[in-house]
């Protein structure tokens, strides 16, 4: 069966876009099918911030064909695990849920991390160093929640 991930920040431009990106290098088709959204709609259709492009591109990881889109009630029914990016993700994520089931599908992606990190930090209004800093947290949190998970 294909395992439903789906990788959550606010605007899906920066931070979920490269999870999605890392998620996809990492997994293959048949066992995991891998997507992102925003709890927001301030960008809804727009393709990743370029600067996360740029970033991925350096890791040879195309996600310049994604395109933003919001989180909706139905995707927590659909998806197996919802991981967000931070503690604002997690309640705006919280509050669409009207079940326990949907509840224990939510979590934040920096559980799954190996180094102290409570959060992946919203790099939006700072320069490319948060962009890069942003991947190495993904790409940490990322491996060791496939490790944990893995088919
Ligand atoms: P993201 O970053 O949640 O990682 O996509 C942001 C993108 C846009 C905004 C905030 C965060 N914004 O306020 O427009």
């Amino acid at each position: 069966m294909t395992t439903k991930v789906l990788m959550v920040c606010l605007g899906n431009i920066c931070r979920s876009p490269l999870a999605e990106g890392i998620m996809r290098k990492h997994t293959n088709k048949q066992d995991f099918l891998i997507d992102s959204c925003g709890t927001s709609n301030y960008h809804q259709g727009a393709a990743p911030d370029p600067r996360s492009i740029s970033i991925a591109a350096q890791h040879n990881i195309d996600i310049s064909k994604q395109r933003a889109r919001q989180l909706t009630p139905a995707d927590i029914d659909v998806f197996d695990y919802i991981l967000v990016m931070d503690e604002e993700n997690l309640s705006n994520a919280l509050a669409l849920c009207t079940s326990a089931a949907q509840l224990d599908k939510i979590a934040l992606i920096t559980n799954a991390s190996e180094i102290y990190a409570p959060r992946i930090p919203d790099p939006y209004y700072g320069g490319i160093d948060g962009f890069t800093h942003v991947y190495e947290l993904l790409h940490d949190c990322c491996k060791n929640w496939l490790k944990k998970h893995a088919k």
